[in-house]
């Protein structure tokens, strides 16, 4: 936990994001598995996600086109970069990192670039870290993305997983300000790894727990124990909320938005009932993205910016949580 110290402020010059035109409705999945549209809406809220097509789509590709964007919104160019950070579990490959090829697209050489494994927490673990980087002096400029092409890694046998999964990007750009009142107020990052088998992506069968032995095992596909996510998150994500807006003073009046990963309408519903917060200002995509995993933050931010919603007078709250097990939040002020 960090409370920030902010000898510069930090400002999120612009904002962008990718997602592939291939949709994947509920109808479209209930051809592939034995599901429908009114099980998948009541238990997640999901009507339709979108999804690469993997000749010619991917990670990195969305990752480079949701930068390209937000360059574009801040007015800035790739060699104006020091550093870029992608929260990624969905590679193309484990070495280079997509950072690295998405720098070399844009023209950022030489910035520093490195991939960030935290799961669905991956925007937000990268953006908490970048704020940190500019704050500490080290950096001027930071491209961050999170970018997510579940439909790789989704076995689209497995009815419990395929339903929930879409791609995405989000990302955004951000600079030194000599305005240390700019910037995030306050951040949060955690993990507990003796959760991790409720959600893994295993490459060898040694490292499939006792508890999947006995299930089908696709290696290199996601597998999810959905009730242990549930009743981890429910909780956590309410937590999480709760200690960001009591840290920093913020009531469900004056909160500007509170962005949350988009994992289950369910889980985001019974949060924001808890805290008293009203529907307008906790953003809803999960109906037409799906759960985008690092993506998902970063398209909310990306929409609610383009659409004027991130307010100056009011903070704004990204929280999310996700395989690891991880959670981690930020308050910011533009
Ligand atoms: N379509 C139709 N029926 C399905 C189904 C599907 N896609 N998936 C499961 N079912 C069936 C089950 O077999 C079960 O049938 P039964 O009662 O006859 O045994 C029934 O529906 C209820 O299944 P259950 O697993 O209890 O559903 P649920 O209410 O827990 O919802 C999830 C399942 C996956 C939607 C829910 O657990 C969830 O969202 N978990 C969190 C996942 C998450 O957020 N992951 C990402 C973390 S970042």
């Amino acid at each position: 936990m960090t409370q920030s110290v902010q000898p510069f402020g930090v400002r999120i010059r612009g904002t962008g994001s990718c997602v592939p035109e291939r949709r994947l409705t509920n109808e479209d999945l209930s051809k592939l598995v034995d599901t429908n549209d009114e099980w998948i809406v009541q238990r997640t809220g999901i009507h339709e996600r979108r999804v690469c097509d993997l000749s010619t789509e991917g990670t990195f590709t969305m990752a480079r086109d949701a930068l390209k964007n937000a360059l574009d919104a801040a007015e800035m160019k790739g060699s104006d970069l020091d550093l870029i950070i992608v929260g990624t579990v969905t590679a193309e490959m484990t070495c280079p990192s997509v950072a690295a090829r998405v720098g070399a697209a844009l023209g950022a050489v030489p910035a520093a670039a490195f991939d960030l494994s935290a799961a669905c927490c991956g925007f937000v673990y990268s953006i908490n870290l970048a704020q940190a980087l500019i704050q500490s002096g080290q950096f001027r400029s930071i491209g961050v993305v999170g970018a997510e092409c579940m439909s790789s890694i989704v076995d689209y046998s497995d009815r419990t997983v395929s339903i929930l999964f879409g791609d995405a990007a989000g990302a955004a750009i951000l600079t030194r300000d000599p305005d240390p009142r700019i910037g995030c107020m306050y951040s949060t990052m955690g993990s507990d790894g003796s959760g991790w088998s409720s959600l893994y992506i295993p490459r060898r069968l040694q490292e499939v727990p006792v508890s999947d032995i006995d299930n089908p095992i696709a290696l290199g596909h996601l597998r999810m124990n959905g009730k242990e996510v549930f009743r981890f998150a429910v909780t956590k994500f309410r937590d999480v909320i709760e200690d960001a807006m009591h840290k920093t003073g913020l009531t469900p009046e004056s909160v500007g938005q509170v962005i949350c990963h988009q994992s289950n309408i369910r889980i985001i519903e019974s949060a924001r009932e808890k805290l008293g917060l009203p529907h307008e200002k906790v953003y809803i995509n999960i109906d037409r993205f799906g759960n985008s995993s690092a993506g998902s933050v970063g398209l909310c931010l990306d929409q609610l910016w383009r659409a004027g919603k991130i307010e100056k007078e009011r903070p704004f709250v990204m929280v999310a949580f996700g395989g690891g097990l991880t959670w981690a939040s930020g308050v910011w002020r533009v």
